[in-house]
């Protein structure tokens, strides 16, 4: 992956300088700006040529390249649309368009004339930061394991002109959070889209303790399975009985804030593999479930853009890393289980096996003295036929920690959506033979699951994410890297 280096910049004058592209933003019927007159001018009229021809109108979606003007080796006009109806959304739609068309040139480098780019629900610092990440995004590939990988983007460095010299500071520190938080995101896309035989829970282990090497303000300790035993973990290892592969419980460390300052705590289910275990699945599909780690890697991504930018905050990421297989050593249906919590658990499914290394991670996360905690999981099945993939369903037990991650969640468009945690909710879990059932019935799927984890949260402020629908994607298949994008957010809102 090359990655892209962006600046800030003001220029007067856009036949000044030299890049192999200069990217020209065109509205629908609008009259040229004036970095565009001054190309148009240099290049001898070949972009009113264009429009004159009818090649290209500035209509959302198009772009089309143009020989050279000037200092540029090539011309990039990418459409905006309307510019009465120019928002986010019409912004996102402007940089997938652009990361599109300048993938396919073999521009190293380019000037993007962003002095009209001023969506209406929107301010600059939002565009930068979101056109860095998605350019970033843009960049991603998996390469691990094919012998010959799609070619990589060539674009190496972007410097975006802001029109005017007061924007160019903090449109710098936009398009770094915003490559930040794409280094994120691409991070956990990449841990996602590992196969299960390579990633697995030694694997997320050893990624953080190298994230901790590389990062002075981190600090990774794993704990192990003898050490989870005298925890009194019996839930957690449950899930890991039926496998060769020991779990891990991972827990990173990040000092960014005052040594005192109570810590923001991450909580990611990391099941590298979900066979169902006893409760088998069924095989259509089954290869999805090495995708069933997206919340683990979320964590480690998140971490990753919290120390990229050295947000001043105190961060705790706890992974619960286990691969659930049916063996005979495996936990059955039935089977009652100790929690840390003291609680004990009715497994009534081997299926529902999130919840239970999660429960753990959750008692376990009340050490810290969290000033939140936050889980995120591919929990249930149940999330993706309520939701679909467009939102993660969240839960909470504190209304401003639910209204501060949904505005997160706008704000980077990835976007989630509030679920109840009714009581009411809470008897589909009720067991005759243990405290607790794995299990609450057919109606409401991913709400008893949040029933079952909001039992064993401490009496800190907590909060669910339900990624099933959103972590990655079948068609073509690949991980999306969420809720990267809405954690970072909430992290940055927070650090303030
Ligand atoms: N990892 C799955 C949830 C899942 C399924 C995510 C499909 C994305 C797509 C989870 O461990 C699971 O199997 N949940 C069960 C719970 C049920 C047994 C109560 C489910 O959703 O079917
Ligand atoms: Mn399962
Ligand atoms: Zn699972």
């Amino acid at each position: 992956m090359t990655a892209i280096t962006f600046t800030a910049r003001k220029m007067d004058d856009a036949t000044r300088g030299r890049s192999q592209c200069a990217i020209l933003p065109l509205f629908h019927r609008k009259k040229l700006s004036a970095e565009a007159r001054q190309l148009d001018q240099a290049s001898g009229g070949a972009i009113s040529a264009a429009l004159g021809l009818g090649d290209f109108s500035g209509k959302s979606g198009e772009s089309c390249v143009l020989p050279g003007a000037a200092g540029a080796k090539r011309l990039l006009l990418v459409g905006c649309g309307d510019p009465a109806t120019f928002d986010r959304a019409a912004a996102r739609e402007f940089a997938r368009t652009l990361a599109k068309a300048i993938n396919a040139t073999r521009a190293g480098d380019a000037v993007l004339h962003a002095t009209e780019l001023h969506p209406k629900d929107g301010n600059t610092p939002w565009l930068l930061q979101s056109l860095a990440s998605h350019l970033t995004c843009a960049t991603y590939r998996y390469t691990a394991t094919v012998s010959k990988p799609k070619p990589a983007m060539k674009l190496s460095r972007l410097v975006v002109n802001t029109g005017d010299s007061r924007s160019v500071k903090a449109g710098q520190k936009a398009l770094d959070r915003g490559l930040a938080i794409a280094n994120g995101i691409n991070e956990a896309r990449r841990l996602a889209d590992l196969p299960g035989n390579i990633c697995t829970p030694a694997y997320l282990a050893q990624q953080a303790r190298k994230l901790a090497r590389d990062n002075a303000a981190l600090g990774t300790t794993v704990i192990e399975e003898k050490k989870m035993r005298e925890l009194g973990m019996g839930s957690l290892l449950s899930v890991s009985a039926g496998s060769e592969e020991p779990a891990k419980l991972i827990v990173m460390n990040y000092k960014g804030g005052k040594p005192g300052q109570k810590p923001y705590v991450l909580v990611g289910k990391g099941i590298t593999f979900d066979t169902g275990g006893i409760s088998l699945k069924p095989g259509a599909k089954m290869d999805e479930m090495k995708y069933d780690m997206g919340g683990a890697a979320s964590v480690l991504g998140t971490l990753h853009t919290v120390a990229e930018l050295g947000l001043p905050l105190n961060v705790v990421g706890i992974i619960a890393a286990a691969e659930n297989m049916p063996s005979g050593r495996a936990t059955k249906p039935g089977d009652v289980v100790t929690s840390m919590s003291g609680k004990t658990i009715e497994v009534l499914n081997t299926d529902a096996e999130g919840r239970l290394v999660l429960c753990d991670a959750l008692t376990y996360a009340a050490r810290f003295k969290p000033q939140v905690v936050i889980d995120i999981a591919t929990l249930t099945g149940a999330c993706v036929v309520a939701l679909g993939s467009h939102a993660s369903g969240l839960y909470a037990n504190q209304d401003k920690l639910a209204e501060q991650l949904l505005a997160a969640g706008v704000e980077s468009h990835d976007r989630a959506w509030r679920m109840p945690l009714w009581d009411d909710y809470q008897k589909q879990l009720d067991s005759n033979f243990a405290d607790v059932a794995n299990i609450g019935g057919p109606g409401g799927g991913s709400i008893t699951a949040a029933c079952f984890l909001s039992r064993f949260t401490g009496d800190y402020h907590w909060a669910h994410l339900d990624i099933a629908g959103s972590a990655w994607d079948s068609t073509p298949k690949g991980a999306t890297g969420r809720p990267v994008g809405l954690l970072s957010q909430y992290l940055i809102d927070r650090a303030g």
